[in-house]
């Protein structure tokens, strides 16, 4: 059993001039690509846990009921986060004081944070879509981390992030380990382009506390 500290990991840097510019470019430009965005030693820990630890199942569209699979829109294969290895619970402590960060900074409000490994085998994509609809989902912001240690142009699988005002404008990224994507849920809508090799991420999403029962949501 191997143990991990995060405070280790970071030393005693803070990362809020991190957080800050996270923050700002959200705040100008509704997303942000972070290349080495977590400590070295988180990614690297993340990484070889998603390529060796991970039991990964067909991933589906929506929830619960309407939940599906549907091989023409994505090919993924996913597992939620639980935070039960040291690891994943290092992750999703990061992940907390990022939102702490961004309510202070951008007043969101958000609330929980959801999580799933995900596994591109070579061949497989995920069609343009938006991860959540507005007045339907209390999806607020998106997150991507990437888990590949070595990526070229040539391996495909970008994730390509269109602006919401013209659907000819995109931004590419590429799945390098420790980058980090950063965008708001109902404004972009987004793909990811066949991988020719193995793909690894961690999908995320900040929610906003939308119960209008006494019971709070609960994490997925
Ligand atoms: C998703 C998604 C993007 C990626 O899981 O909803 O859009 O680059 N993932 O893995
Ligand atoms: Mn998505």
């Amino acid at each position: 059993m191997q143990h991990y500290d995060y405070a280790d990991s970071v030393g005693t840097a803070a990362p809020e001039p991190l957080f800050a510019s996270i923050a700002d470019d959200i705040l100008q430009r509704g997303y942000c690509i972070m290349p080495n965005a977590l400590p070295m030693a988180l990614t690297s820990r993340l990484t070889e846990y998603a390529h060796n630890a991970v039991g990964f199942d067909p991933a589906g569209i929506g929830r619960n009921r309407q939940y599906q699979q549907n091989e023409f829109v994505r090919t993924d294969e996913i597992c939620w986060i639980q935070g039960t290895s040291a690891v994943t619970a290092a992750w999703l402590n990061w992940m907390d004081c990022l939102k702490v960060y961004l309510n202070s900074r951008l007043f969101l409000g958000l609330f929980s944070y959801e999580s799933h490994f995900a596994h591109y085998p070579p061949g497989s994509f995920y069609k343009r879509h938006f991860d959540a609809f507005q007045g339907q989902s209390n999806r607020i912001l998106s997150t991507v981390l990437y888990l590949n240690p070595e990526w070229g142009h040539e391996d495909g699988g970008e994730l390509v992030i269109y602006s919401p005002q013209n659907q000819s404008e995109s931004v590419n990224v590429t799945p390098l380990a420790g980058t980090l994507a950063v965008f708001l849920s109902e404004e972009f809508p987004h793909e990811v382009l066949p991988a020719k090799r193995d793909r690894f991420s961690i999908a995320g999403w900040f929610r906003v506390n939308d119960s209008t029962t006494q019971r709070v949501n609960p994490p997925n």
